[in-house]
């Protein structure tokens, strides 16, 4: 029962509710239409203490389309620093109907749970980005048509969108693969708790990560947050850049995916993103799509 439940990280959810909300996804994807007045007078509000471009108006733009209202809370233009954070958000919580957060670190997003009695979603923090991963597996089940059985490969830094990347595919059944330099492995609690539900294997390389991969996937080596440290990771990650020859590793039709907003030249260069196996955009879109899915099931109104 997903109905007034939090999601702060796919950890907490089975396999079983997270096939629901994708499959939800597929379906509200096909026929809008259906579910054009299903939030009718409900409202989100959404709290961004980062930046973003898909989260921002994936949400809004979702929430207008279910017959919502979405309302954004910049952190630097509200009240939320100057007071208690959790007065601020039992005020929030008394206006609306469901809550999403962008934070720095995890335990905002848990304190900001912990203090609404509404629904809380983790719209990205320093350990998971769960609504990323969502759409993710949306996208690798549209154009493969499973993940089951799927090696997926993520390459690069063992970021939030890694870690929920993992978590969410293992309970989808795909075998995950991960190649990152030493020092930048995923949180271990998302490895442990992936691989109670499928293979997940680590290497400290890139090409052996993506060796006969379905999925190809990797994020920006610096993070929000992390800018102080971009001297040092840009020496460190470069073997590990999504180019042509390591696509050529992975399956001949293995996709090409990433969050965006990518640093072309970077983790990815431009052959490989504007390739014809690239789902960046579809990504993106799906945000959308799944989002509106998650918001029916936590309001209770799928
Ligand atoms: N992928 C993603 O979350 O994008 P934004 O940071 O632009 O929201
Ligand atoms: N890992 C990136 C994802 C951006 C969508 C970050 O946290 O900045």
């Amino acid at each position: 029962m997903l109905k007034g439940r939090d999601l702060l990280t796919l950890i907490d959810y089975s396999p079983k509710e997270i096939k629901e909300i994708i499959d939800l996804g597929i379906k509200v994807k096909k026929n809008p239409k259906k579910y054009q007045n299903a939030l009718k007078q409900k409202t989100l509000a959404m709290l961004f203490m980062k930046t973003s471009t898909r989260t921002r108006l994936s949400f809004e733009a979702g929430m207008t389309q279910l017959g919502g209202h979405a309302i954004f809370l910049d952190w630097r233009t509200t009240n939320l620093t100057k007071g208690r954070l959790e007065e601020e958000i039992r005020c929030i919580d008394r206006y609306v109907d469901i809550i999403m957060a962008r934070v720095y670190k995890h335990e905002e997003i848990q304190a900001i749970a912990k203090a609404a009695e509404k629904p809380v979603i983790n719209a990205l923090c320093d350990l998971f980005h769960p609504c990323q991963a969502l759409a993710d597996y949306m996208t690798i089940i549209e154009k493969k048509k499973k993940a089951k059985g799927l090696k997926v490969a993520f390459v690069g830094d063992g970021n939030n969108v890694c870690n929920s990347l993992t978590v969410c595919g293992a309970k989808l059944g795909a075998n995950i693969s991960i190649g990152t330099p030493q020092g930048y492995e995923p949180l271990p609690r998302a490895i442990e708790e992936a691989k109670k539900h499928s293979g997940v294997v680590l290497y400290n390389s890139a090409k052996e990560a993506v060796k006969d991969a379905d999925v190809v996937y990797t994020d920006t080596w610096v993070s929000m947050g992390q800018e102080e440290e971009t001297e040092k990771r840009l020496k460190v990650f470069p073997s590990f850049q999504v180019n042509k020859e390591i696509m050529g590793f992975a399956k001949k039709d293995a996709l090409f995916m990433h969050c965006l907003p990518a640093h072309v030249g970077q983790e990815v260069t431009e052959e490989v993103i504007y390739s014809k196996n690239s789902v960046v955009f579809d990504q993106a879109e799906n945000r959308m799509h799944v989002q509106k899915a998650l918001m029916l099931k936590l309001l209770g109104k799928a």
